[in-house]
């Protein structure tokens, strides 16, 4: 494959507004989500509730035809890494299911993820999804000026696979985020210190730790789309959008939305938010 150059590309204080909003949309998306999600849910029933909330806000949903990807959603449930295509198989009790979703806002992106767990799990399975949350906030501390992208992608997998021994993916990385879902650089949840591209003020990443609880091999589908891990065990993606600053990165899109609606719901497990309960 032919190398194009370095392409970063740093955005306008005017631009990042504009990108927070629609950063911020797809947390809506995936608050309306929060509220609803339960077991006996399809995924096609929420793919279906996404787009339409977006489309009433204004917006398109990106994923839809990129790469021809069919679907306006990504969802994947238990061992599927990413990219899972919503179907009409009812969700479960004790199922694990990553919502990612993507927009377009006054022509600007907005990418970001969220792993929901529908009623009781293993021990395991909440240390998995808390580590894999922590771990995106741990490379979001290194998202600062003069940091290199390699100062994130070492803090996730120091975090996930240095000290809980988990699987980081290799095949699938995080990138850039503007006018197109995908702008260098790439942010791979795996590297060295110091290596990799410097970060300046206002340039846009999506961080998107996609962690096994086993080994970190993935295989695609025969649908060219899925993504599972080779042994079938679990794995946990998040993912934020955030803007380079010089001290603390801003992040773009906001959890705390969905994490209220996760509460609320009753049929979600957020005991993993009280670490002593997990410390099996
Ligand atoms: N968050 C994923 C990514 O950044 C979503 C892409 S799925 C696709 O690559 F369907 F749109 F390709
Ligand atoms: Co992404």
């Amino acid at each position: 494959m032919t190398r194009r150059p370095n392409m970063m590309i740093h955005k306008t204080e005017a631009e990042i507004a504009l990108m927070k909003e629609s950063a911020t949309l797809v947390s809506k998306t995936l608050t309306e989500v929060a509220k609803v999600l339960k077991p006996g849910m399809t995924t096609m029933q929420i793919d279906k509730l996404c787009a339409e909330f977006v489309k009433d806000h204004k917006a398109v949903p990106s994923f839809y035809q990129y790469r021809g990807y069919p679907h306006n959603v990504c969802a994947s449930v238990n061992d599927v890494v990413v990219h899972g295509f919503p179907n009409d198989t009812p969700l479960k009790e004790g199922d694990i299911v990553s919502i990612d979703m993507g927009v377009i806002l006054n022509g600007w992106h907005g990418d970001h993820a969220y792993t929901f767990i529908l009623g009781d799990v293993s021990a395991e399975v909440l240390q998995l999804v808390r580590v894999t949350k922590e771990s995106l906030y741990k490379g979001i501390e290194k998202a600062v000026v003069n940091n290199r992208v390699g100062d994130i992608a070492y803090a996730i997998q120091e975090h996930t696979e240095g000290k809980h021994g988990y699987g980081v993916v290799r095949e699938l990385v995080g990138h850039g985020l503007g006018r197109n879902m995908h702008e260098d650089p790439q942010v791979p949840n795996y590297g060295k210190r110091g290596t990799g591209p410097k970060l300046k003020e206002n340039l846009v990443l999506a961080i998107e730790p996609m962690i096994n609880m086993g080994t970190r091999e993935v295989y695609t589908e025969d649908d060219g789309w899925t993504i599972r891990t080779a042994d079938g065990k679990p794995s946990v993606h998040f993912e934020h959008d955030v803007c380079i600053r010089r001290n603390k990165a801003l992040i773009l899109s906001d959890y705390s939305i969905i994490e209220a609606a996760e509460k609320a719901n009753g049929h979600l497990n957020t005991s993993y938010y009280h670490p002593a309960a997990v410390s099996a």
